[in-house]
């Protein structure tokens, strides 16, 4: 399903569910309750120790979900297309996978998805600061990129403080990714994250249902009280 930055960021705070977090032999019936966004992490061996999955898997995912792609893929420039054409609702390149981020994203710029780019816990925020005009979401990783169920680096808070200022008023969603937990949901939204991306958290052996709409409401509601306090999310 497509979508847009405005969108998201008016229904924010929302979760993405990392589908590669459930059992994937049984995928079809782990998601058959589920419905949003889910989060697909494509990883090519290269740049990112794992390898994992493509454009067929997402567009194999049904299309009541926007498909929120997250490539950890060297060189995207050229690999892009295919998963446009699988129905992505959300591209999102790594600012460290290419020297070219700012063609990458401009080649997305007419093909309807939301255009994002991620930063690796070790690139400066600021790093993002050139593209802008030319990006949609801003993927802020908490996690050195490879594996699902890692924890939360917590220098991520200041990060996101960092990125939720550098992108001030602009229609850009913010959105953060990696070792996301029931303890900590509440806290990186209150930072002003649009969109909280977990896995292993929703995926963990219970119901993943009701794990989501627990994290979702611990989410939404650390974004009210907040908005109550400081008078500064869209909300408030
Ligand atoms: C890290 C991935 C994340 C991660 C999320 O390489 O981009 O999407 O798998 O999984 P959890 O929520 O388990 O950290
Ligand atoms: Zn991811």
């Amino acid at each position: 399903m497509q979508t847009t930055a405005t969108a998201l960021i008016e229904a924010g705070p929302q979760l993405s569910v990392g589908v590669l977090g459930a059992d994937l032999l049984r995928l079809g019936e782990e998601l058959e309750p589920l419905d949003g966004i889910v989060h697909v992490d494509v990883m090519d061996g290269v740049f990112c120790p794992q390898l994992t999955v493509g454009p067929a898997f997402v567009g194999a995912l049904p299309d009541r979900f926007v498909k929120d792609v997250h490539l950890m893929v060297e060189e995207p420039l050229s690999k892009l297309e295919p998963y446009v054409e699988a129905g992505a609702g959300i591209v999102t390149i790594h600012v460290e996978s290419t020297r070219h981020p700012h063609r990458a994203l401009q080649s997305l710029a007419r093909s309807g998805v939301v255009r994002g780019a991620a930063l690796n816990p070790g690139t400066p925020v600021s790093t993002v600061e050139p593209l802008l005009d030319e990006l949609e979401l801003l993927l802020v990783l908490a996690v050195n990129p490879g594996f699902g169920g890692q924890a939360f680096i917590p220098a991520t808070e200041r990060r996101l403080a960092e990125a939720r200022a550098l992108v001030g008023d602009r229609e850009i969603v913010l959105a953060v990714d990696g070792g996301i937990t029931k303890a900590n949901v509440g806290r990186v939204a209150s930072l002003g994250v649009d969109l909280i991306v977990t896995g292993s958290a929703v995926f963990d052996g219970a119901d993943p249902v009701e794990n989501a709409r627990t994290m979702l409401e611990a989410a939404r509601q650390a974004r009210t009280g907040n908005a109550f306090m400081a008078g500064v999310t869209k909300e408030g």
